[in-house]
């Protein structure tokens, strides 16, 4: 059954956590999808575990828009909710409006997110306006980075947690179908979700949000280096792979790979007529 914003909406009110995962790319959607994970984000993170830049913001609406077509043919029961990229949604009204439809009727997405509170509201109400459900973001909000200092959990003073409140309530307002809360207090999202009547999808922070969402590679053990503390790891495909491509390169070097059951087959008549 296709997931809906009215079947996220229900979850909610029957206490049901909503699942949801990143994914970039077809094959790996399809898997998430038939895993029965209810919603799936085609997140401007791909900048970072797909691309390889820093941060998030190089992301351009050419690359949300290549990915989420791909995702999108995967996900056949998971609702798919595509980013919209650092300054596709900032300078003006009607250029969020413009590119939400763009990764809707281009990319097939049933849904966009954008980051920010009380500033980006006149762009969810339009959004909505043009039948085009939206997620909001808030707490950690990755393009915010330079104003941030780093990606550094937020919502910790009064004053901070108070305008957070402040600002899901707004985005509420607005006509966001969800939010996702990032990096903040677990208590503080706490009081967030039960303030609003519409689902909260918490990364890094706590359990008491209507769901969960994570980047795949960091779930999976696929991301090396450094990840932040609410990333928890559920299994180390990482090390599943390095040892499947070690295993390749030994046995293709020493002649046991392609074996007879990989090798095509032709009639000895034909190759000794070959050989005269
Ligand atoms: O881009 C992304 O993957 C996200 C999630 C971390 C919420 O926005
Ligand atoms: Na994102």
């Amino acid at each position: 059954m296709k997931n809906t914003v009215s079947t996220l909406l229900k979850q909610k009110q029957s206490g049901d956590k909503i699942t949801m995962l990143t994914a970039y790319d077809y094959t790996t959607a399809k898997i998430i999808d038939q895993c029965g994970v209810n919603a799936i984000l085609i997140g401007d993170s791909l900048g970072m575990v797909m691309l390889g830049y820093e941060n998030t913001l190089p992301v351009t609406m050419e690359d949300m828009i290549h990915h989420t077509a791909a995702v999108s043919r995967g996900a056949e029961n998971a609702f798919a909710v595509a980013d919209m990229p650092f300054m596709s949604y900032q300078i003006s009204v009607q250029e969020a409006v413009i590119n939400a439809g763009r990764l809707v009727k281009e990319g097939g997405a049933n849904a966009v997110k954008l980051e920010g509170g009380a500033e980006v509201c006149e762009q969810i109400r339009a959004i909505v306006n043009a039948s085009i459900p939206v997620v909001a973001h808030l707490g950690l909000t990755p393009q915010s980075v330079n104003v941030f200092g780093g990606f550094k959990v937020q919502g910790k003073s009064l004053d901070n947690a108070r305008k957070l409140i402040d600002d899901a309530l707004k985005i509420q307002e607005a006509g966001a179908c969800a939010v996702v809360l990032e990096g903040i207090p677990a208590k503080l999202a706490d009081i967030i979700t039960k303030k609003l009547f519409i689902p909260t999808i918490g990364i890094g922070a706590g359990k008491g949000c209507d769901g969960q969402v994570l980047v795949y590679q960091d779930m999976l053990g696929l991301t090396t280096g450094h990840t932040p503390k609410f990333v928890k790891r559920f299994a180390d495909v990482g090390s599943v792979m390095r040892q499947g491509i070690a295993d390749y390169i030994n046995e293709t070097k020493e002649g046991s790979f392609p074996a007879d059951e990989h090798t095509y087959a032709i009639e000895d008549d034909v190759i000794n007529e070959l050989m005269r």
